[in-house]
């Protein structure tokens, strides 16, 4: 099955699980968007209010910051896929929970093995929390990080949430110039990759010999 195809059968198994604590307050599910073949995978935190009339992730005012940035730093919209860390929208915004994170982190993993991404970049506190716990956003923002996930080993780059910089034109500075980072540090994990299956492969033929 190919990865578009795992995520449609992922979304259907979400979209008839009762059991997910915010569906009963939001229009749809939004679930993600974007290329499942994407080399980088964005997480936000929830849906907003443009999000759950659309079903789909950052299409308000922050999401449009996010396309203009990406835009600045040469990459398309749709050549990333982007999530959240709860998939239906909390009454009047207020943050999730740790109970309501919990209850979507299932869904939130699988998306994460059938993208496969080489770099998650955590949008906001919810997602980077995800991945490193007690640490502030204000210390950590745009520096990347190898984190071991369930047994892999996987690079994240914590950033501002847009929102945040749409408050904050201080945050938006910085915000912009962490994106500006992103395609080096994408770069750098290609050159180890490919340093790691070269050594991988002399390992190989020294065993055959
Ligand atoms: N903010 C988020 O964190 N996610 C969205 O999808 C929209 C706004």
């Amino acid at each position: 099955m190919t990865k578009k195809q795992l995520l449609d059968e992922l979304k259907s198994k979400m979209e008839a699980d009762t059991s997910l604590p915010l569906r009963g307050g939001a229009t749809q599910l939004v679930f993600g968007d974007g290329d499942p073949d994407t080399e980088i995978l964005f997480i936000g935190e929830g849906p907003g209010y443009w999000e759950d009339q659309k079903g789909v992730p950052f299409v308000g005012n922050a999401g449009l910051l996010l396309n203009q940035i990406l835009l600045k730093i040469g990459v398309e919209r749709r050549n990333i896929y982007i999530t959240n860390v709860v998939h239906h929208r909390p009454p009047e915004n207020r943050d999730p929970t740790a109970e309501e994170i919990m209850a979507y982190q299932t869904y939130l993993d699988e998306i994460i093995k059938i993208i496969d991404p080489k770099m998650i970049v955590t949008l906001g506190r919810f997602s980077m929390g995800k991945f490193m716990p007690n640490v502030f956003i204000s210390s950590v923002h745009g520096r990347e990080k190898a984190v071991d996930w369930k047994g892999k080993s996987i690079t994240v780059v914590p950033m501002y949430h847009p929102a945040a910089a749409l408050r904050s034109t201080e945050v938006k500075l910085k915000l912009t110039a962490d994106f500006e980072r992103l395609p080096e540090v994408l770069k750098k994990i290609k050159e180890k990759n490919d340093t790691i299956g070269e050594v991988a492969k002399k390992v190989e033929q020294m065993a055959l010999v």
